[in-house]
């Protein structure tokens, strides 16, 4: 049965677009069909994965949303680019700054039509001729109009976090407040852990404890503690590569880089997972 996944966060910065990249590419390259729609409206950042000269053909998500371009025309078929057996659509926000205030400064009403719009969206893309296993969204972090409407529409929220006290705090009170009130299962990761803390058995379920605890896990039947992801150095090496070789060049997808690494392995693990569900 198609699905409908949400990547969600309290703070910023939490690795939300990374995981919605890595996870899409991943069921892609399983022979899923899978579509990310970039609904970070205000800060969007899936553009930096794709190469410029791609992105200039085709209209953006605020179109859709602002001016009823079909979110068809949006979609930029991306599973050449990660040598899938399936297939990878991504529709892409705008990152002018004039569009994102167009888009995000309107009011509640408005907000209250981009919700019908996106169920529509969902049901096109499970339809004929996309014919979508999974729709995954990659939001703005905190809580907002367009992050609530994103939830809404999820059948499962992956909810990404730090290992940082006010992060663990907001997160609880975030999942607790509008999560848990939205009907969809969470799946919750924590991001960027220290290699030695994942590695030593003691401390990883000193940490599941007490996360279980803070969240609220085993009282809420819908919520799971899923595997927790690295603080990767390739990734972070990549990144500032980039930026010395002083190119136009794109973000890398961890998991297409040949070398081996637990940042992919985990990935692949709750793919795995996902596509077993
Ligand atoms: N596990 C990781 N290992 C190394 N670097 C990481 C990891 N997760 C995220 N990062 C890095 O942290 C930065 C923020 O990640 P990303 O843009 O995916 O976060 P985000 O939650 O989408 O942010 P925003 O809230 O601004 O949308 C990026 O440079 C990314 O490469
Ligand atoms: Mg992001």
């Amino acid at each position: 049965m198609p699905r409908t996944i949400v990547t969600h966060s309290y703070k910023g910065g939490t690795g939300k677009t990374l995981f919605t990249m890595n996870l899409s590419t991943c069921l892609a390259q399983k022979g899923y069909r899978v579509v990310i729609l970039d609904m970070d409206l205000s800060a969007p950042s899936i553009h930096s994965f794709l190469p410029k000269y791609l992105l200039d053909d085709y209209p953006k998500i605020n179109e859709s949303l602002l001016q009823d371009v079909p979110i068809e025309k949006t979609l930029i078929d991306f599973s050449p680019f990660v040598n899938s057996t399936g297939k990878l659509w991504i529709g892409v926000s705008s990152n002018k700054t004039e569009d994102i205030l167009r888009t995000t400064r309107r009011n509640a009403n408005e907000f209250n039509q981009d919700a019908s719009k996106l169920f529509q969206w969902i049901s096109l893309l499970k339809s004929n001729p996309y014919n979508a296993d999974f729709i995954i969204i990659d939001t703005s972090p905190g809580i907002s109009f367009s992050s609530i409407n994103c939830v809404a529409t999820a059948d499962i929220a992956y909810v990404l976090f730090r290992l940082l006290k006010s992060d663990i705090t907001g997160t609880g009170e975030m999942l607790e407040g509008l999560h848990s009130k939205m009907g969809c299962e969470i799946r919750l990761v924590p991001n960027q852990v220290p290699e030695n803390y994942i590695k030593d058995q003691k401390i990883q379920s000193k940490i599941r404890r007490i996360l279980s605890d803070s969240l609220g896990i085993e009282s809420n039947p819908d919520m799971i503690l899923d595997r927790m992801l690295v603080q990767e150095p390739l990734i972070t090496q990549n990144e500032i590569d980039k930026i010395l070789s002083n190119k136009d060049g794109t973000r890398e997808i961890h998991i297409t880089n040949p070398t081996d690494s637990r940042f992919k392995e985990t990935i692949l693990q709750i793919c795995n997972a996902l596509k077993d569900s």
